[in-house]
């Protein structure tokens, strides 16, 4: 079984060698996890998120991920992931798919061995908590991600028996 944690608060805090943040395709900020860890970060960040070249004002597919520094944030990097806009995608599952496996993806290209997560699209994207839940655990779960230590950081009692309930399912104790 792989290392899978879920904390009940905001990911901003964690202390962990990378910040997953939620990001929409021109990665400078946002509102929430976005709003929280630009704000938690800094100038720093922003100036990181900048700097990236931009295609169209796009630094970041769907589907995709960038890495960057962390400003202030008690980590050494922030992974930008852009998830779907759930109605605006026909198969917004492989789409979420791909953004939790880019993520993942670079924290260990990055030798991360700690890393704190949202549930990417589950908010102004509109992801269906369940099936969120559901892409998140299975993807974290696959065997090349058993050297990493994933947290998801979950906003509400609500969501933790969600996913609770989610990653029981897979067989975890
Ligand atoms: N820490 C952890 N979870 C949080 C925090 C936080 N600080 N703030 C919000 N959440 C929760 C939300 O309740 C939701 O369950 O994280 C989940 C993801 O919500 P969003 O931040 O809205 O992310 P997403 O649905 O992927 O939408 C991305 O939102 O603010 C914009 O710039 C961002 O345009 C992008 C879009």
């Amino acid at each position: 079984m792989n290392s899978i944690h879920l904390i009940k608060g905001d990911n901003a805090k964690a202390k962990v060698d990378a910040i997953v943040n939620a990001a929409n395709p021109k990665l400078l900020g946002g509102g929430g996890v976005d709003g929280a860890i630009h704000r938690a970060a800094g100038s720093e960040l922003l100036a990181a998120c900048f700097a990236m070249e931009a295609i169209n004002g796009r630094r970041c597919g769907y589907g995709d991920a960038k890495i960057t520094c962390a400003g202030n944030l008690e980590a050494r990097f922030v992974i930008h992931a852009v998830g779907p806009i759930y109605s605006k995608f026909a198969e917004p599952q492989k789409v979420l798919v791909s953004a939790y496996k880019r993520t993942l993806d670079l924290a260990i290209e990055h030798q991360c061995k700690t890393i704190a997560l949202p549930a990417i699209s589950f908010g102004v994207y509109g992801y269906p908590a369940r099936e969120a839940a559901t892409v998140a655990l299975s993807v974290c779960s696959q065997p090349e991600y058993s050297e990493l230590e994933m947290s998801f950081y979950l906003f509400d009692e609500e969501m933790l028996h969600i996913w609770q309930g989610i990653l029981d399912s897979l067989g975890y104790e």
